[in-house]
């Protein structure tokens, strides 16, 4: 169980105040807010890129920054938002390099961590890509292989930052199933990054909901999602419709 507990940062002129919330086995939590809110601000911070000001990250009890960094890789994983593949590594191998904090510096990874590896990319339906150099991938693969790679250590938590950034319909749908399916059957505790309320709306347990740095309101989607805390937090006049129990979130937008 991941515990935040009054985190703080600042890069000076943008900082981000008091952001507390827990989350469960198997939860989904997302932090749901515009550009510019905070939200990969927040999910460095939780991972220890970023340095928050006191100790406020606790896995299982743990505090988490305060571990090595191997341990911290055991509870932890991170998929980051965008990531530039800088050297046509194969998939298998870049699955693999998420192991490089178990292994010492001239250590290279043998044979049970490759299958580890490939046992991560089974589990998300990517194994037939594993010789595929990892610059020929498309978005979604892409995103795909980043989370396997955060697996491979097969931690409790995922921090995952807008993991469906730049990716068609399909993918996008794709990628979250896969991470609701983490957390169902895996019990792996997510937490997310997202931009988008329908697509937060649908796949989290809890939404916390970020303005300026700050959480202005966090629960279930359907106690959450409404349209005056909406409008308030996007800035834009909100119409939220209900059909077939789902609850479809849109800008009131003026048809010129
Ligand atoms: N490295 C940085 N140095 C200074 N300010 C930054 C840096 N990274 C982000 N910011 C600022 O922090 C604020 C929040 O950014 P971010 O956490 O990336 O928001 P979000 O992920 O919600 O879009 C923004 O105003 C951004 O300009
Ligand atoms: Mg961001």
């Amino acid at each position: 169980m991941l515990e935040v507990k009054g985190l703080s940062f600042s890069y000076g002129d943008f900082s981000v105040e008091d952001v507390c919330f827990e989350v469960r086995e198997g939860e989904i939590l997302t932090l749901l807010g515009p550009n510019g809110s905070g939200k990969t601000t927040i999910l460095k911070s939780i991972y220890g890129l970023l340095k928050p000001k006191k100790k406020c990250v606790f896995v299982n009890g743990k505090d988490f920054h305060s571990l090595s960094l191997k341990e911290r890789a055991k509870l932890a994983g991170y998929v980051p938002q965008s990531h530039h593949p800088p050297f046509p590594y194969t998939v298998l191998d870049v699955v693999v390099m998420g192991l490089a904090s178990q292994l010492g510096v001239f250590e290279s990874p043998r044979k049970e961590h490759y299958q580890k590896a490939l046992e991560k990319l089974k589990l998300i339906g990517m194994e037939r890509f594993k010789d595929r150099p990892y610059t020929q991938l498309s978005g979604g693969q892409l995103q795909l292989v980043l989370i396997a790679r955060a697996l491979v250590q097969e931690p409790k938590v995922l921090l995952l930052d807008e993991p469906t950034a730049h990716l068609d319909f399909k993918n996008q749908v794709k990628v979250l199933g896969i991470v609701k399916r983490l957390a169902k059957e895996e019990g792996i505790s997510a937490v997310m990054t997202l931009h988008d309320p329908n697509l937060a709306s649908l796949y989290s347990d809890r939404i916390a909901l970020v303005k300026e740095g700050r959480i202005r309101a966090i629960g279930k989607p359907n106690e959450i999602l409404r349209e005056e805390i909406l409008e308030e937090v996007y800035g834009v006049p909100i119409c939220i419709l209900e059909f077939n129990g789902f609850r479809l979130i849109l800008p009131r937008t003026e048809v010129v």
